[in-house]
């Protein structure tokens, strides 16, 4: 079964929109199989976004993910990783539909409420660093 990970970012975390966002995937029966309140640390988000380092907004993309708590998910099943891309809709809020999680809650690309793994390789890496650590307590019966 496909797992990704979902990061609910500070600025959702800071408007209160944990529970709507979260209210989405379970309207879709989307399988929560872990979930964690907690800050980012400078150190962690320099490894998230690594591959931004030499961009522009790299020391602002730190700043805002350090910023406040967020909340980490893992969501799984089938397709599960292009499923919530779509229901996150695209980087920049401004451009994303209405309906997405952004075209509804984000207004620009640099404070955009949600990030979710881009493919099955991204989302093990990312899993194993937001929750590696984490021993699961959950045993779903389905
Ligand atoms: S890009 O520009 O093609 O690298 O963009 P993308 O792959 O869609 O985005 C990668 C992450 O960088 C964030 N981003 C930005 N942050 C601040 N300012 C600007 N201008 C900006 N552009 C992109 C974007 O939200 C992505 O974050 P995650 O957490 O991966 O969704």
């Amino acid at each position: 079964m496909e797992q990704t990970l979902v990061i609910i970012k500070p600025d959702g975390v800071k408007h209160q929109l944990v529970g709507r966002i979260l209210q989405r995937f379970e309207d879709r029966r989307l399988k929560i199989s872990q979930m964690r309140l907690d800050n980012m640390t400078e150190d962690v988000a320099r490894e998230h976004y690594a591959h931004l380092k030499e961009r522009a907004f790299f020391q602002e993309i730190l700043d805002y993910m350090t910023s406040g708590p967020v909340v980490y998910l893992v969501l799984e099943g089938e397709n599960i990783i292009q499923l919530v891309r779509n229901m996150v809709g695209p980087t920049d809020g401004a451009k994303a539909a209405p309906g997405t999680i952004r075209g509804d809650f984000a207004v620009n690309k640099s404070e955009n409420i949600i990030h979710a793994s881009d493919s099955p390789e991204a989302a093990q890496v990312e899993i194993q660093r937001f929750f590696g650590s984490v021993p699961s307590l959950i045993e779903w019966v389905s």
